[in-house]
């Protein structure tokens, strides 16, 4: 994706995952272009705050730099539980002078700490945009992942937005579980691919926004894009707190 906070021994797995799982390229450049364009969407609506957790690695186009580039004021709030993104989180802490970036060392699950930490930097009566890119799939037990979406959405003003891209296996069942046993063998933490239904439901209770849950390529593409977008199977949807 044309990140620099690596080391060779990060490039080296990359290119061991790449092996035999050559499509993550495309998953991967897909996820940050939904990136991109849901943090201008909702920068567009006029949110000024960013919860993003399961941050990663910093790389190209991080959420505050997208918030920043439409609003400068923006506040972005990072979390990881990674000590390796918590080494490299200075790269994240460069916004603008107007807004605000910080930078949490916690877990997903455990939502309370990321939301008290986060309220140093966020003013939690007002509307959040809050990312969960890539990582709800790093917990399996989906009576888990509602009780966190509930706490965490709970949490929020109305007028928040919730974000979510994941990997399905909709598009090829045999190869995402074939891919995910593959990963689940040596790789921590395990992943849990869900189907279309399943990423759905992760939005329940909210106002889901066109095209609702689709392939992120798909999720409202731009008009700059050269040929035909293809599918990847890695969905994504936005929808709001009423
Ligand atoms: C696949 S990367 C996604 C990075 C980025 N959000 C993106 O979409 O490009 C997943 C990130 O989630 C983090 N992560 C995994 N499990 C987590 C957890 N339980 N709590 C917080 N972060 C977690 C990993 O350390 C990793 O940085």
């Amino acid at each position: 994706m044309g990140g620099k906070d690596n080391y060779p021994v990060d490039r080296e797995m990359g290119e061991q995952i790449r092996a035999f799982f050559p499509e993550i390229v495309d998953n991967a450049v897909a996820d940050r272009a939904f990136l991109v364009r849901a943090v201008t969407h909702l920068a567009e609506q006029g949110v000024r705050q960013f919860l993003d957790i399961g941050t990663g690695l910093p790389t190209h186009n991080n959420t505050h730099e997208v918030a920043q580039s439409v609003a400068p004021e923006s506040r972005v709030v990072y979390v990881d539980n990674d000590p390796l993104v918590l080494a490299h989180a200075r790269a994240l802490l460069t916004g603008s002078e107007k807004g605000a970036t910080d930078y949490v060392d916690a877990d997903l699950r455990d939502p309370g700490a990321i939301l008290s930490q986060a309220a140093r930097t966020l003013d939690l009566s007002q509307p959040v945009g809050l990312m969960l890119l890539g990582v709800v799939n790093f917990v399996d037990d989906d009576a888990e992942v509602r009780a966190i979406l509930d706490r965490l959405m709970g949490a929020l003003a109305p007028g928040s937005f919730l974000v979510i891209s994941h990997p399905t296996d909709d598009i090829d069942h045999e190869r995402a579980h074939e891919v995910a046993t593959a990963w689940n063998e040596k790789g921590t933490p395990k992943l849990t691919i869900r189907t279309a239904e399943g990423i759905r439901e992760l939005f329940h209770g909210l106002e889901l926004l066109e095209p609702g849950v689709v392939s992120c390529s798909l999720w409202r593409p731009g008009n700059t894009e050269v040929g035909e977008v293809r599918p990847v199977a890695e969905y994504g949807g936005v929808a709001r707190k009423a």
